[in-house]
């Protein structure tokens, strides 16, 4: 089976045998090929839109795999069983995301893994999840069509990180591949315009950004 280079890399992050649940599954596509990959022992596909589960239920019937993807309508996290043990949220913002999580402690302390692919907010999804409780272990940069997509491996745990390593992603970082150079150019260039573009009233904001492009031009 084929998927997007976006899902094939949050695949590769997926431990061997685990049991997932794929928060804001849409398709289920990621389920699927999983599944089929023979990659995990259980997976639950999960939406809070009627709409995505129906294809996702559409797409698991079209591989028969009707008795090994469970799907649940419901908001985040109260979909969660006990006998999950890696939480999956991929293709929302940054702050849905901590937001699916940040109110429901109770349950976020029964998981083992977490893996994100937010589209913006990444530096806040580090320190979020990194103030309860987990290490970020790995971490991935993947293009598809024109946009590069940062995807980011959290374990229970707890590590120290820098400034630099919320902003850039430690893993990202040190690992400083093509695309990386290529998402941080992007970076700076549109930091270069907003910072042209903010009023002079903006003192803070015009800090923070001029900051963050002496960041970006000091280690790209
Ligand atoms: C852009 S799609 C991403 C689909 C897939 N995860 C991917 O990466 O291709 C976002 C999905 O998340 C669902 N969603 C948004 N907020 C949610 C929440 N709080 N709980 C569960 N699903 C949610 C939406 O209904 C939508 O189907």
């Amino acid at each position: 089976m084929k998927i997007n280079d976006r899902l094939k890399k949050i695949g590769d992050l997926v431990d061997a045998n685990s049991s997932i649940l794929d928060i804001g599954c849409d398709h289920a596509l990621l389920d699927i090929y999983l599944v089929k990959e023979g990659k995990v022992k259980k997976a639950v596909a999960a939406d809070i839109k009627e709409g995505p589960l129906k294809n996702a239920k559409e797409n698991i019937k079209k591989y028969n795999l009707e008795d090994k993807i469970d799907t649940r309508l419901g908001d985040g996290l109260d979909t969660y069983t006990d006998d999950i043990n890696t939480v999956i949220v991929s293709g929302m913002g940054g702050r849905t995301i901590i937001g699916i999580f940040k109110y429901k402690p109770s349950i976020v302390k029964k998981i083992n893994t977490i893996i994100l692919s937010p589209n913006n907010y990444q530096e806040d999804v580090r320190r979020f999840f990194t103030s309860i409780g987990f290490y970020i272990e790995d971490e991935s940069l993947v293009k598809e069509g024109k946009i590069i997509y940062q995807i980011i491996k959290l374990k229970r745990g707890k590590k120290k990180y820098t400034k630099k390593d919320y902003f850039f992603g430690p893993i990202l970082f040190t690992k400083k591949d093509k695309l990386f150079k290529e998402y941080y150019k992007k970076e700076l260039k549109s930091r270069e315009i907003i910072l042209e573009l903010l009023p002079k009233n903006y003192r803070l904001r015009k800090y923070k950004v001029k900051k963050e492009i002496k960041l970006i031009k000091e280690n790209i």
